[in-house]
């Protein structure tokens, strides 16, 4: 396994790719709606990202054939856009977006409230993202990988809810998916010294029940294997010589 260190260059166009993905993110956001399909946030969402003069990182990515996944409910991600799957009021929906800006990707994802939702879905989506910072507090120079996933771990045991095990982060640069992989959960090993110049996408998927999770017969949409809600919360990060950056934010 090599773990990348980005040069002084690289940063400078990790931090342009992640300043694009955040407002894509912040206006894709603003169409969420009662009544939109799955379909036309994602034509909408490679619209914006075109518009910017960048690519879907995702678009044909081992055969995705869209730029936004899209995943509702129980489906924890790679939910592929429809036009038949309508949002509906009480619904939650995970975005997951990557752009490709000069060569470099970034990743992140949000789950978001369509219109008015139980307390107990708004609770999932609160503790999901407060899990991200909880993990990228501990990126730090000197640190090890473990250290992240650990901190995830604890803060969602807390809740009881269930740590997805099937999928995880990783590092993230010129290719979408690099090392080191990023599990949200804590592992025996420490894992990989983190070091300055690394750039990873920290994302916890969690669900309101277990942790098990199984396949569409599409072969992309995870969905929880007891039907309990899921949220996805995804930064892409970089480790400094002193606090992460978030680059996606
Ligand atoms: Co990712």
């Amino acid at each position: 396994m090599s773990v990348s260190i980005k040069s002084a260059r690289e940063i400078a166009l990790m931090r342009e790719s992640g300043r694009i993905l955040a407002e894509v993110h912040e206006r894709l956001g603003e169409e969420i709606k009662p009544g939109i399909s799955t379909y036309e946030i994602d034509r909408i969402g490679e619209k914006m990202i075109r518009s910017y003069g960048c690519t879907p990182s995702f678009l044909n990515y081992n055969g995705y054939p869209a730029s936004i996944c899209v995943s509702v409910n129980d489906e924890v991600v790679h939910g592929i856009p429809n036009k038949k799957r309508i949002l509906k009021e009480g619904d939650i929906v995970s975005l997951d977006a990557g752009v490709i800006w000069k060569g470099y990707h970034s990743d992140a994802a949000r789950t978001h409230a369509v219109g008015k939702i139980s307390k107990e879905a708004q609770d999932l989506i609160d503790a999901t993202r407060q899990s991200f910072y909880e993990g990228m507090k501990m990126a730090k120079s000197g640190n090890h990988l473990n250290d992240i996933s650990k901190a995830i771990d604890d803060y969602i045991s807390s809740f009881g809810y269930g740590i997805v095990r099937d999928l995880v982060g990783h590092g993230v640069g010129s290719n979408l998916h690099e090392d080191p992989q990023i599990p949200n959960f804590a592992q025996r090993r420490r894992g990989i010294k983190l070091r300055p110049g690394m750039t990873l996408a920290v994302e916890p998927m969690i669900n309101m029940g277990g942790w098990q999770v199984e396949w569409l017969e599409d072969d992309w949409t995870v969905v929880t294997k007891d039907g309990s809600l899921s949220a996805h919360y995804e930064n892409t990060i970089l480790v400094t010589d002193g606090e992460p950056e978030i680059l996606t934010i």
